[in-house]
């Protein structure tokens, strides 16, 4: 399958308003969390998306009024606000995508792992909704930590008795965008133009982008110090959004973003269109020491159809893969434990 580069979809809303004249299916997309930081931008794209035809807003707060809002905007997707746990079956009733934002973001000084203990619960109850009211349904989980509540999200479908592993994604690609976006300013060049894969997980040396494999070539290439540095950049770029906040959260826009582009792919695999490829943490063979990893996938009608080959990793990344096991390992392990205790 040729690889259509990640860096394709520079914004999601006019490429789909592009595509509004070309007939597609109809397809229900659940945002969970869509009353937060990230939750109303992301409604908004997928609102201006033509592959969704209806929209549902659920969140414990606050998300009435984000519905009424986001209705008035004259696109033809139908919106809807459900708030609580009362109004969760309706949100979910029908949805083939669940985007999952819903749960705290870090303050200056915290890791994700920080997280756990507060959005490990609010994953583990949203998917144990999924499993009962859309079964089928493709997740994209954004909640941090993600390293683990895939995992988690994984296990209670398998508890249910409904896990498809082509179905579950932790939404990584952020982390791409963030790559193209830092080594074509790096190199004068468009952002749009440049596709970095990111492989491993989604926390701090976890995430390792293949900067060899950038495409396309630029030359004069960079140097190993150069390197390193933008690695490094990729890796805390989260960290800089959360500092820069100052304690007013952590990255909202540019995971809306990313996150609208994810959606837009997995629709249009499950349209049928061919040569989807998104880099996304799932459950995996790619690397015998992990479990899951994120690494590209081919999408399609039923999710992750295939992975791609990770490729000739440079000595840094085979360094880097090395530096991630542990830490990566423990994460996985610590959301499989959460999901199974009584
Ligand atoms: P936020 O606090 O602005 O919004 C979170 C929303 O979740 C709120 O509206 C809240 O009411 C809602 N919520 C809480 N508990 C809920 C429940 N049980 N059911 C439904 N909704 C619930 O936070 P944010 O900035 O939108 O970030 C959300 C999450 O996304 C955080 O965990 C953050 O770390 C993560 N994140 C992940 C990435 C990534 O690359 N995967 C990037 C940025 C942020
Ligand atoms: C990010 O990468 O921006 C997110 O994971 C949020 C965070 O806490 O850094």
């Amino acid at each position: 399958v040729a690889a259509r580069p990640s860096g394709r979809v520079c914004a999601a809303a006019p490429r789909a308003i592009r595509r509004a004249a070309v007939k597609v299916e109809a397809h229900k997309v659940a945002v969970l969390g869509a009353g937060g930081g990230i939750g109303q931008p992301l409604s908004l794209l997928l609102k201006m998306n033509r592959l969704v035809s209806e929209l549902s807003l659920y969140d414990v707060a606050n998300v009435a009024g984000v519905a009424a809002d986001l209705s008035h905007c004259n696109t033809p997707t139908q919106v809807k606000g459900f708030t609580g746990a009362d109004e969760l079956a309706g949100a979910l009733k029908g949805a083939e995508l669940v985007v999952i934002p819903a749960g705290v973001p870090r303050k200056p000084g915290m890791t994700r792992d920080d997280l756990f203990n507060i959005n490990a619960g609010i994953v583990k109850t949203l998917v144990e909704a999924c499993a009962q009211h859309c079964p089928g349904a493709i997740l994209n989980i954004i909640s941090n930590p993600v390293n683990s509540t895939v995992p988690i999200a994984a296990e209670v479908l398998k508890k249910a008795g409904v896990y498809d592993k082509r179905k579950v994604m932790g939404v990584t690609t952020l982390d791409v965008v963030r790559a193209n976006t830092f080594i074509a300013e790096a190199k004068g060049l468009d952002t749009r133009d440049v596709d970095v894969p990111v492989i491993g997980g989604h926390a701090g040396e976890t995430i390792l982008p293949l900067i060899s494999q950038t495409t396309p070539k630029v030359l004069p290439w960079f140097t190993k110090e150069e390197i390193e540095k933008l690695t490094v950049r990729i890796q805390n770029a989260g960290t800089e959004v959360v500092e820069a906040k100052a304690g007013a959260g952590s990255a909202t826009l540019s995971m809306a973003y990313a996150a609208a582009r994810m959606a837009e792919s997995v629709l249009l695999g499950l349209e049928g269109e061919q040569g989807i490829v998104e880099c996304t943490f799932v459950e995996s063979d790619v690397h015998p020491d992990f479990q899951y990893f994120a690494s590209k996938v081919v999408l399609g009608r039923n999710g992750v159809e295939s992975f791609l080959p990770l490729g000739p990793l440079s000595e840094f990344e085979q360094e880097g893969l090395v530096k991630m096991k542990d830490l990566l390992q423990k994460n996985i392990q610590t959301g499989v434990e959460f999901a199974n205790k009584a």
